[in-house]
């Protein structure tokens, strides 16, 4: 049984990042909704320790999310952070009350219990990261303050021999002490052995899938992103020439992309069909404006393609995806509903009689990357910048045609390249060349142009759902708008998105 430290999740926006740390240290991690714990179940289910998380809620509210801490801790060690401390705090007869001003920020520990297991390695003065509406003011009976800053008394406390709650965000970057005292409670506390990595993952995956697949035949749809490759590689290492990818090529990935990433594909020794579709999902989109429309005839043909591909492999059994965690974790909105957001490609599985098979469902991004890495795939592959399903389509505002598509592709070809070779590619999470309805005046040489204008789009995030623009040096914007403009016919205008998400979107549709 795999070793686990489960995170119990009461809606904070921190959740995922307490699960990644803890897995950074080498210790899988699960991420749980508060009401859904296996209560007397840890030893089965290999949980070696709870983390309550934080939430916006307050704990003295009355529709405030509560769990059986007692229960818990009676099976195994308990952290609490935030609203996860208060709630152990309030259940016990403390006292949490609103704190006089919101205590948001970097703080310094002023004051650390020398003999407490989960301070051990850490010294006076450490900084610490706080965002809490509310206070604790009284601590229960028989709890001891192990940890204070100047504004806040309880900063940490233990409230037994296997049970702690801290007002700080160990999990955020800013908290410089957080990953020590995250590996104190896991580690030093609860034992656990450090074992996950990327290849033990695989380890355990391949023979995994060997077990559950059998001799049956397996169909993913290949992508070109991370994830879809990293999940094809690992199935094939599980399966070999039982996996079936199919990569539909709709006209609108970047330049020489089908091609490129069909060869990368085949000398990974994957089992690969190419599909060139793109004159299906050119007619059909031909004076369509509306984005929503395009992105609904787009997914309408993948499918249809994918379908009519996938028909010729007469006897499989199952449809691989590339699902990762982020994708699967039940997030709980505010209201305390439990939302679901897990794609799957449009409903195929059903159509097609197929099971799922979504190896990758357990990793965050960044292991699949090492997973990626650890199988062999080349680095490009790897790092590459996601990219929207639906492709060009939805960075060519208004109508989409083959010419605009070749106009996009040299455009886009140039940036990507830009920032390839000024080494900021990997600086950046997502880029691309957005092409105008508008057309402008210019001047080249001695003749007047009126042709149209294109927007670079490059940001930073973490996950995508916020975004800032990405401050890219003038010189290499300026470097990248001479060049299109020069090159690329068609376009004499070249402006550079300054928008963050929210409110703006990273694409453009
Ligand atoms: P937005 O534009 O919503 O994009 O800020 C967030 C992330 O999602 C990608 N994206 C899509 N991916 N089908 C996809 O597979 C789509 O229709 C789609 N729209 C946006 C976008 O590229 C970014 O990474």
């Amino acid at each position: 049984m795999q070793e686990k430290i489960v995170i119990l999740d009461f809606g904070s926006q921190t959740t995922q990042l307490i699960g990644r740390r803890v897995r950074e240290l080498n210790i899988y991690s699960e991420i749980i909704p508060y009401d859904k714990y296996p209560f007397g179940r840890e030893a089965e289910e290999g949980i070696i320790g709870v983390i309550l998380s934080g939430s916006p809620l307050s704990v003295y509210d009355k529709d405030a999310f509560k769990v059986d801490i007692a229960a818990i801790n009676a099976a195994v060690p308990v952290l609490g952070i935030c609203y996860g401390a208060q709630l152990m705090a309030h259940t016990f007869g403390g006292k949490v009350e609103p704190a006089p001003s919101r205590e948001y920020g970097r703080a310094h520990l002023s004051y650390i219990d020398p003999a407490c297991p989960i301070f051990k390695g850490i010294e006076p003065g450490a900084q610490v990261w706080m965002s809490h509406g509310d206070t604790i003011t009284s601590l229960p009976e028989g709890y001891t303050c192990v940890a204070s800053t100047p504004e806040v008394k309880f900063a940490a406390f233990c409230a037994g021999p296997k049970m702690w709650g801290v007002q700080f965000h160990p999990e955020v970057y800013h908290s410089e002490c957080g990953m020590q005292l995250l590996e104190n409670f896991t580690v030093g506390v609860c034992g656990a052995s450090r074992s996950w990595s990327a290849e033990s993952f695989i380890e355990t995956t391949v023979a995994e899938l060997k077990a559950q697949l059998g001799n049956d035949r397996v169909i993913l749809g290949l992508s070109g992103g991370v994830d879809s490759s990293v999940a094809a590689v690992l199935l094939n290492r599980a399966i070999g020439s039982n996996l079936t990818c199919i990569f539909v090529d709709h006209g609108m990935l970047r330049k020489n992309e089908f091609a490129d990433v069909l060869r990368d594909y085949e000398c990974l020794g994957l089992n690969v069909r190419g599909v060139d579709a793109s004159d299906k999902f050119f007619a059909d989109l031909a004076g369509v404006t509306d984005p929503e429309r395009k992105r609904k005839i787009i997914g309408a043909d993948f499918i249809e393609v994918f379908d009519k591909e996938a028909a010729k492999i007469t006897d499989a059994r199952w449809l691989g995806q590339g699902t990762i965690y982020p994708d699967c974790i039940e997030s709980l909105s505010i209201t305390g509903t439990v939302i679901k957001s897990h794609h799957n490609v449009g409903g195929l599985p059903e159509r097609m009689n197929l099971r799922l098979c979504e190896p990758l469902r357990l990793l965050f991004k960044d292991e699949v990357r090492a997973v990626g890495r650890a199988l062999g795939m080349p680095e490009h592959l790897i790092t590459r910048h996601p990219f929207p399903g639906p492709g060009l389509a939805v960075r060519i505002l208004g109508e989409v045609t083959r010419e605009k598509v070749g106009i996009l592709q040299e455009a886009d070809h140039i940036f990507i390249k830009g920032l390839r070779d000024s080494g900021l590619y990997n600086d950046v999470w997502q880029a691309g060349v957005i092409l105008l309805p508008v057309q402008s005046v210019g001047v080249m040489g001695d003749e007047r142009t009126y042709e149209r204008a294109v927007a670079l789009r490059a940001v930073t995030s973490t996950d995508a759902m916020t975004a800032d623009w990405a401050h890219l040096p003038y010189e290499f914007l300026a470097k990248v708008s001479n060049e299109i403009i020069n090159k690329v016919r068609g376009v004499n205008r070249v402006c550079y998105d300054i928008s963050s998400k929210p409110p703006a979107t990273i694409e453009w549709e």
